[in-house]
């Protein structure tokens, strides 16, 4: 049995306990420290994931200095993805940088760019790859069984769903709404079920009519209409080198008749849908539906398990530290969704198609 890694949470809003309860039960990690700019944030996570007050920082700097750190989970605001996501790898830690990767496309680059010359692994957590659907699906897509994939749908739909909390309706904080911040688990889903083809082009729109506005109510209460500068609604079309195609839609607000998450895939000889899963295939010449019921979810060794996508995505962050091997959402592939939400922005902005860079 290997040594357990030492681990530390940088950032112990919502999505922490995630990485605690992931480390935890991974039986493998132990979180060791943890990071918080606010004062009573840390004083309270201390307590909660049982980590002594001498191992709890208001400065990330200092956390990366304990040498006994294997690994970190930057668990900020997208803002400040790159720049902890820097300062970890130059400490020599393994990172899994929380989704969107970054703001844009550049500062996904310099963190691809600082992970290889570190020789540090480094995830995102796009952990919807992780899901025993989706890897069903691609498993269709990989073996032919839906022939050559021509077109993809891919929709984070939510009425009225503005967090209440956090930075999440601010601009500069967050760059961007819903595309970014829950748009970015569909795009990566249904691109990574695919096959990952390049993109080369899009064009999309962004609106904003409702969230700065006062006097609506939504799934998480009130949110904070004055500081509002992120899109209500985004919508594009991605070419890609292959000839397939992508369309696009993600909201916080949107005036439409129900909330949807999923993506579907059409390939030329059958098509496949998530969030519900659907298959559809031709036999006889008719279009037949397919769907398989029997699905269990599996543990990382392929084992039945009471196991739910994030801990899944931390106990195989956890294993590939402890035992160097490939991380299974790399940042060097999630960069390609950045590129797809940042295309839609530079689309929206100059009114036209824009190439992908
Ligand atoms: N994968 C998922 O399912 C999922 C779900 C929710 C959030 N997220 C992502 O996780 C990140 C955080 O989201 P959240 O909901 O936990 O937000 P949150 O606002 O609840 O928590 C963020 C925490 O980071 C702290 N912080 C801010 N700047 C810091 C800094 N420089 N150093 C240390 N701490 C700092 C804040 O004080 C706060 O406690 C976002 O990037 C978000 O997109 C991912």
């Amino acid at each position: 049995m290997s040594k357990k890694i030492k681990v530390g949470i940088i950032g112990n809003g919502g999505i922490s306990g995630v990485h605690n309860s992931g480390y935890v039960k991974s039986g493998q990690a132990e979180v060791w420290a943890l990071c918080d700019i606010k004062p009573d944030v840390l004083a309270a996570k201390s307590k909660v994931y049982n980590v002594p007050a001498e191992r709890c920082f208001a400065d990330h700097r200092a956390l990366l200095k304990l040498k006994e750190i294997d690994a970190v989970s930057v668990c900020t605001p997208n803002k400040t993805h790159m720049s902890i996501t820097l300062n970890a790898l130059k400490a020599g830690k393994h990172v899994l940088c929380e989704k969107p990767m970054a703001m844009t496309p550049g500062e996904a680059q310099k963190m691809i760019d600082a992970a290889k010359a570190a020789k540090r692994k480094l995830q995102i957590g796009l952990m919807h790859r992780y899901r025993t659907d989706a890897g069903y699906v691609k498993g269709l897509v990989d073996s032919g069984a839906l022939g050559k994939i021509y077109f993809a749908r891919c929709q984070a739909i939510r009425r009225r769903g503005v967090p209440s909390w956090g930075v999440f309706g601010r601009l500069e904080e967050q760059g961007g709404g819903g595309l970014i911040d829950i748009g970015v688990h569909q795009i990566d889903l249904c691109w990574y079920v695919m096959g990952k083809p390049i993109p080369v082009a899009v064009s999309g729109q962004v609106y904003r009519t409702i969230g700065n506005t006062p006097g609506h109510f939504g799934m998480f209460g009130e949110w904070d209409w004055k500081t509002y500068t992120v899109e209500d609604f985004a919508c594009g079309l991605v070419r890609f080198a292959n000839g397939a195609t992508m369309s696009i839609e993600c909201s916080f607000i949107a005036n439409l008749d129900q909330d949807r998450e999923g993506c579907h895939i059409v390939g030329d000889k059958g098509g496949a849908s998530l969030s519900p899963l659907s298959v559809q295939l031709e036999t006889n010449g008719h279009l037949m539906d397919c769907t398989p019921r029997d699905f269990v979810t599996v543990d990382l060794h392929g084992k039945p398990a009471d196991i739910s996508i994030h801990e899944l995505e931390l106990a195989s962050f956890v294993d590939a530290v402890q035992h160097d091997k490939p991380v299974f959402v790399p940042a060097t592939e999630t960069i390609w969704t950045q590129k797809i939400i940042d295309g839609i922005f530079r689309s929206a902005a100059a009114g036209k198609e824009v190439q992908i860079r």
